[in-house]
């Protein structure tokens, strides 16, 4: 299948535009790909010499990047002429959770949308298809079409007459996974009304996706699906984690229940992992998107339903805090706790609503002192996250105040303290030796590994008291 699309542009350079135009730029060498942002230190990352210094971390990704850059994928603050240039154009902007006005909370921030759909109005020559890449609210199309629709039929210099059509293809790249997830994907979705449209998007993924993986829907099927498959997703997340609390308080041990139940093939058994909760741009946002679509359209048993799996991860989130206060003989002021791991997930520098920043400041409002590793994000992140600076030094403070620094190995985190709380499942947890780590730690220590990933017989051994999540024995 081929396409007829020669230029494309993309505008946003996040963690969904940046990977998923190289990705296309890698396998389509005849189109040449252009990411747009305002964001100019965000640019300039992306086009600096040294690959190590992308903007986002995706292992894999410097590769795919180095392999195109220059070739036929650019990044760029120059908006409009790359808009005006584009066969297609793909919006990849950000669409958080509005934090005010109607819907605060729930619904989402449409105004960047809004704003890039404006921009290819305004500066988009002859036809041009429109493609919506973030995840959005279902029936966002008709808005887009509406921006466009008023400058259908300009000219634009020496142009022909600006038209556009509007497609939905919604991203389902997870973090850390996101070149195989962009390589070989599950499906690629495409919603549409107009089939010359859907075949050249189509055409574009059809040069290294199978055909059958494509799939067509409506636009609005499209942008639903999207917020579906994610809550679908998040649902197991709290539907496995209320479970690991019965786990925990009655003997059975949640990895096992995962396992029994997920050799169901019914069931499946993907995503089934206990843990601090689920953290991510995505999962919050867009569950309370559909709780407050839902709420829009009068169904208030069916936002409910989905405000309960937001709920109870928030609840596993201060669960866990308020275990490692009450197992540290119910207080933790003036302690010592080592964090390993603030990224939402591995192999990722994204902290966008970790579970580490709600029990991070559950902590330090029980004025703990907290020494941070994570291998990927540095204090300025952390900093902004938790909404305290950083401290110079734990050891010499004397105030009840909770306060952090961060540390450049787990056993410096580790020295000195009362207890070790793994939020993240970065692999060298897995073989961190807990036979020279325990000594470094005040007696009696306690390893709490809310990721199920460290050794625990090792631990043990070592003489840490151990809490694993859902490990009721
Ligand atoms: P992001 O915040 O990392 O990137 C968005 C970028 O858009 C920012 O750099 C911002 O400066 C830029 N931008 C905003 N308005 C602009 C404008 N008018 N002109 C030029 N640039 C503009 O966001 P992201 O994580 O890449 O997510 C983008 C969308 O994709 C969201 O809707 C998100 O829900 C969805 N999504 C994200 C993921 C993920 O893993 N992060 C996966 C699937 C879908
Ligand atoms: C998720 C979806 O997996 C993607 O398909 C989707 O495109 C994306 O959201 C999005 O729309 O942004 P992402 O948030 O990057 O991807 O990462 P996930 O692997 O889904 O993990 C999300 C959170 O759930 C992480 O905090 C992770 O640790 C947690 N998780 C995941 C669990 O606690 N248990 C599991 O079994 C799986």
């Amino acid at each position: 299948m081929t396409s007829s699309v020669r230029t494309i542009c993309c505008i946003g350079a996040g963690y969904v535009g940046g990977p998923t135009m190289a990705v296309i730029a890698d396998r389509c060498p005849q189109i040449q790909v252009t990411v747009v942002d305002l964001n100019q230190a965000r640019i300039d990352a992306w086009n600096d010499a040294d690959l190590s210094k992308l903007p986002v971390y995706e292992p894999g990704l410097d590769v795919v990047v180095g392999r195109c850059r220059g070739r036929n994928l650019h990044f760029s603050t120059a908006v409009e002429g790359a808009i005006a240039a584009a066969d297609m154009v793909f919006l990849s902007v950000n669409t958080p959770t509005k934090t005010k006005g109607v819907g605060a909370g729930q619904a989402s921030d449409l105004r960047w949308i809004e704003a890039s759909a404006r921009q290819v109005a305004a500066c988009a020559q002859g036809h041009t298809i429109v493609v919506e890449k973030s995840t959005l609210p279902v029936r966002t199309a008709q808005t887009v079409k509406a921006i466009l629709n008023a400058a259908q039929g300009e000219v634009a210099g020496v142009g022909t007459p600006k038209s556009f059509s509007v497609l939905s293809n919604p991203e389902f790249l997870a973090e850390g996974t996101a070149i195989p997830d962009l390589e070989s994907p599950d499906r690629v979705l495409i919603g549409g009304e107009d089939s010359a449209s859907i075949d050249a998007l189509a055409g574009i993924y059809g040069q290294w996706v199978p055909s059958e993986r494509i799939l067509r829907t409506n636009l609005w099927s499209s942008e639903l699906s999207k917020l579906t498959a994610n809550a679908f997703l998040a649902q197991r997340i709290s539907s496995i984690n209320s479970i690991a609390a019965l786990c925990e308080s009655t003997g059975a041990d949640v990895q096992e229940v995962a396992h029994a139940i997920g050799a169901d093939s019914r069931i499946g058994s993907k995503f089934l992992k206990a843990g601090p909760g689920f953290g991510g741009s995505c999962f919050q946002k867009d569950i309370l998107n559909l709780v407050y679509l839902c709420g829009h359209y009068g169904l208030h048993e069916v936002a409910a339903y989905w405000q309960s799996v937001v709920d109870l991860n928030a609840w596993q989130q201060h669960r866990i805090s308020r275990l490692v206060v009450e197992r540290l003989f119910g207080t933790v002021t003036g302690k010592r706790i080592a964090i390993l791991g603030f990224a939402f997930k591995a192999d990722t520098n994204d902290t966008r609503e970790a579970p580490a920043i709600r029990i991070c400041q559950d902590l330090l409002e029980e004025g703990a002192r907290l020494a941070i590793y994570d291998p990927k994000v540095g204090d300025d992140q952390i900093s902004s996250d938790l909404g305290v600076p950083a401290t110079q030094d734990l050891t010499t403070q004397q105030s009840a105040e909770g306060s952090w620094l961060t540390c450049s190995t787990p056993a410096e985190a580790v020295k000195h303290s009362d207890a070790v709380l793994i939020l993240t499942e970065w692999a060298s947890f897995a073989s961190l030796d807990w036979k020279q780590l325990a000594p470094l730690m005040r007696q009696p220590a306690w390893l709490f590994d809310a990721r199920s990933i460290a050794d625990r017989s090792a631990a043990e051994a070592a003489g840490l008291h151990v809490w694993r999540v859902g490990c009721g024995s």
